[in-house]
């Protein structure tokens, strides 16, 4: 059985697809999904059409908890509590997607439970957090993977092997860019659907709800490293990836807040990272017209 997973979940890795029909129901992994947001629902998708059974799902909101049904098995069992979730017999491995802040609390309850998990990026909020959730993961027979797909993209391992083969030359200077028309002021009006605030916050500092901090919680410090950890998972982990470089041995970044008001992370700044060998930028702008 552990071999299958970890053939399994190296076949989630890899841009290949099993069809659902090409296994019987017995066969088939079984997961649970926990956050069943934007990125929840399409990861819901995509593990089914891999060959996975989706067999409960849980969520805080419960509108996104019927969306997500929908694209669910009927006998699928629902949670609002993902410790309730770990707790159902019959669960193979837990895909992951809540905001960030959850990350470090779903992992380490998910391998304690003995599930394999697919844990999208960011890793956590903090480093702390992460070198608790690396050594459990070690620590643990399980197979975790976080959702970093750019390294299983065709382009990017390309490039790779043009920087691998010496093909252009020695890289002295790395510019990632994020330019989005896309900042406007968080919408604070009342949700239309029925949230646990008190589970959405977790082990956040608690506040009275404020609507626009579950809408956007990428846009608070206390829900999310903001826009840096946020894409910079994806752009500067590829640069290191690429260059084959550690972390950085210094870094200055300066941005400000210039549209999406009610926010508090930065939609426009620039970075500069010094590394060993190189130095790389990292320009980001939502407010790009
Ligand atoms: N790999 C990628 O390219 C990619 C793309 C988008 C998002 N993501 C990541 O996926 C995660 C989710 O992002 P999103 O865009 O779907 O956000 P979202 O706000 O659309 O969805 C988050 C969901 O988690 C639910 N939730 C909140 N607290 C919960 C709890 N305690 N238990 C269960 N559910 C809870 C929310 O109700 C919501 O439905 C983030 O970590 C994000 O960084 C990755």
């Amino acid at each position: 059985m552990q071999s299958d997973r970890r053939e399994f979940l190296g076949l989630a890795a890899a841009p290949l697809i099993l069809a659902a029909s090409a296994r019987g129901a017995n066969d088939r992994l079984a997961y649970g999904l926990i956050g069943a947001g934007n990125r929840g629902r399409w990861l819901n998708r995509a593990f089914q059409k891999l060959g996975a059974r989706c067999v409960a799902l849980c969520d805080v909101y419960e509108p996104n908890l019927e969306l997500v049904r929908k694209d669910s098995p009927p006998d699928v069992k629902t949670y609002v509590d993902y410790r309730e979730l770990l707790a159902q017999p019959g669960i193979d491995f837990v895909v992951i997607a809540t905001p960030d802040h959850h990350h470090c609390p779903n992992l380490l309850a998910a391998l304690a439970a003995g599930k394999d998990v697919y844990l999208e990026k960011p890793l956590s909020v903090s480093l702390e957090e992460s070198v608790r959730m690396v050594a459990a993961a070690s620590q643990s027979r399980q197979i975790v993977q976080v959702g970093m797909q750019r390294r299983s993209m065709e382009f990017c391992i390309q490039v790779k092997r043009l920087v691998d083969e010496g093909i252009l030359g020695k890289v002295s200077m790395a510019k990632a860019l994020w330019n989005w028309h896309f900042a406007k002021p968080i919408d604070n009006s009342p949700l239309p659907g029925k949230l646990d605030w008190d589970r959405f916050l977790g082990s956040a500092p608690k506040r009275p709800l404020e609507p626009r901090r579950f809408r956007w919680w990428r846009g608070f410090w206390d829900y999310s490293g903001g826009n840096m950890t946020d894409q910079g998972t994806h752009l500067m982990d590829v640069i290191q990836w690429m260059t084959n470089s550690g972390p950085p041995r210094a870094a200055v970044c300066h941005g400000y807040l210039a549209k999406m008001i009610g926010a508090e992370v930065p939609d426009v700044f620039c970075a500069a990272f010094e590394y060993a060998h190189f130095m790389a930028t990292w320009t980001l702008n939502y407010a790009s017209s």
